[in-house]
């Protein structure tokens, strides 16, 4: 059975953590191949309501194998944490949670040079979400990082601890004139994350590889968005992996010739966290109420999210970069009380109009959006559980996107939780 990958097609929080959720049901295996504890995606479901970070959304499947595959950022902290918390909740993890042994470690010194960096950048920081993703994603590139099957070698993992942190303190005391941190304290640390982390650990690439020949059903799960891809995304506003559907194959060891189908995420309309242009960004009473009624703020930092109406040509961009064979597009009742509502088809750029997302952010920011207006619904969508249940305006303002992106939608959020959804078509 082929894989299939879920993707964020914007700058993050579109929507993943629902959309994973309920397709993880018919799933035997979930992994997610991108980024770390810098994502938070939401889970409202009858077990509860959760913000998981690291663990896959297919934790509440108690049938589905969960991976953190290899191309994830792993915060040993962030993952106890997490467990705990999953665990609290009555719901069992033994024998079905695994950390890949090639997944690299975030350690205390990323998160400090993390915050050090963004300070040191003033007005150029990046706003990231402070979890050190960077600095380990470049210590990874680098060739310093340590991966999480280091610490099933004691004396390796020693020695290598020992180098590497001599390099760190390095620039801790000479560039930033801080104390070095102890090479003992952070050992002992480490040894007692290992033994939280040892039971998991596993070379999760066979795994998945082996599933997919058993003919079971493997859901790749994408974090941040695929504007935020470091070599896609509006660099350098960008996180420091791989997140489109390409960055699925590589963070979870498959062939890629094994995904057939690239789900995209979108919201109803646009949201981002964190710096860099956002040309459809409102700074008005429309974008406040889109805030207020979306509960825009973010899952992992609580920062508050920047809102904008939904931008087409990101979007027909990242149908491109991507693949997608389907869309689900989520949070449509956010938009109930707008009584027109716009979709950006083109950006005036120098005096010129052009539907091409521009792989510069000095051109994106000088980006002005140009609106299409489509009357509004004014009417409640969230107990629409067909697509014929929406009503007429709110049906044309789909149709409309999905004409202007080129890609279909499988699935319609209509509000947070489970049963809130409209299956156009089947995704699996
Ligand atoms: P993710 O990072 O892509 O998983 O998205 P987040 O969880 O960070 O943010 C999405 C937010 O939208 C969460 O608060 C979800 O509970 C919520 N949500 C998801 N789908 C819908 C929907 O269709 N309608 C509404 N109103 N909220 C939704
Ligand atoms: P989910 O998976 C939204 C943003 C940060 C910042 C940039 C770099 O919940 O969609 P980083 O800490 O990764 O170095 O920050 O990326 N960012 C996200 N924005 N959703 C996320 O994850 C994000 N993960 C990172 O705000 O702009
Ligand atoms: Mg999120």
């Amino acid at each position: 059975m082929p894989a299939i990958v879920v993707v964020g097609a914007n700058w993050g929080d579109e929507g993943k953590g629902k959309v994973i959720d309920f397709l993880a049901e018919d799933v035997e295996v979930v992994v997610r191949y991108c980024g770390g504890h810098n994502a938070g995606h939401t889970v409202k479901n009858p077990l509860g309501d959760f913000a998981m970070h690291l663990i896959p959304c297919g934790a509440f499947n108690r049938k589905a194998v969960n991976i953190i595959g290899n191309g994830v950022v792993v915060s040993p902290e962030a993952f106890t944490k997490e467990l705990r918390m999953v665990q609290d909740a009555g719901i069992d993890m033994t024998g079905r949670l695994f950390v890949s042994d090639r997944a690299h470690l975030i350690l205390p010194y990323h998160k400090m040079l993390d915050g050090l960096d963004e300070k040191r950048w003033g007005e150029n920081a990046i706003g990231t979400t402070g979890q050190g993703i960077g600095p380990t994603y470049a210590d990874k590139a680098a060739r310093l990082g340590i991966r999480v099957g280091d610490l099933m070698d004691g004396e390796a993992f020693r020695e290598r601890l020992r180098f590497v942190l001599a390099q760190k303190n390095r620039l801790l005391t000479q560039v930033y004139e801080l104390d070095p941190i102890s090479f003992d304290e952070l050992y002992n640390q480490l040894m007692v994350a290992r033994d939280d982390l040892m039971p998991y650990i596993a070379e999760t690439g066979t795994m998945v590889r082996k599933a997919l020949a058993e003919g079971k059903r493997v859901l790749l799960e994408g974090a941040q968005g695929t504007l935020l891809d470091i070599d896609h995304g509006t660099y350098p506003y960008v996180t420091s992996s791989a997140t489109s559907a390409s960055g699925a194959a590589l963070g979870s060891g498959i062939p890629p010739t094994q995904i057939t189908k690239a789900l995209g995420v979108f919201k109803a309309y646009t949201t981002r966290v964190g710096g860099g242009p956002m040309p459809t960004e409102l700074f008005d009473d429309d974008g406040a109420q889109m805030r207020d009624r979306g509960q825009e703020f973010g899952t992992t930092t609580g920062r508050a999210r920047r809102c904008g109406w939904f931008d087409a040509v990101a979007g027909k961009f990242s149908v491109e970069v991507n693949g997608f064979t389907g869309g689900a597009l989520v949070r449509l009742d956010v938009l109930d009380v707008f009584p027109t509502v716009k979709i950006c088809t083109g950006y005036r750029l120098d005096g010129k109009v052009t539907d091409e997302f521009p792989s510069h952010v000095m051109d994106l920011e000088r980006c002005e959006p140009v609106y299409e207006e489509l009357p509004g619904w004014l009417a409640s969508t969230g107990n629409a559980r067909s697509f014929a249940d929406l009503p007429a305006n709110a049906q044309a303002y789909v149709r409309r996107l999905e004409a202007v992106l080129d890609c279909p939608f499988d699935v319609i959020g209509v509000g947070a939780t489970r049963e809130q959804t409209i299956h156009v078509r089947p995704v699996l």
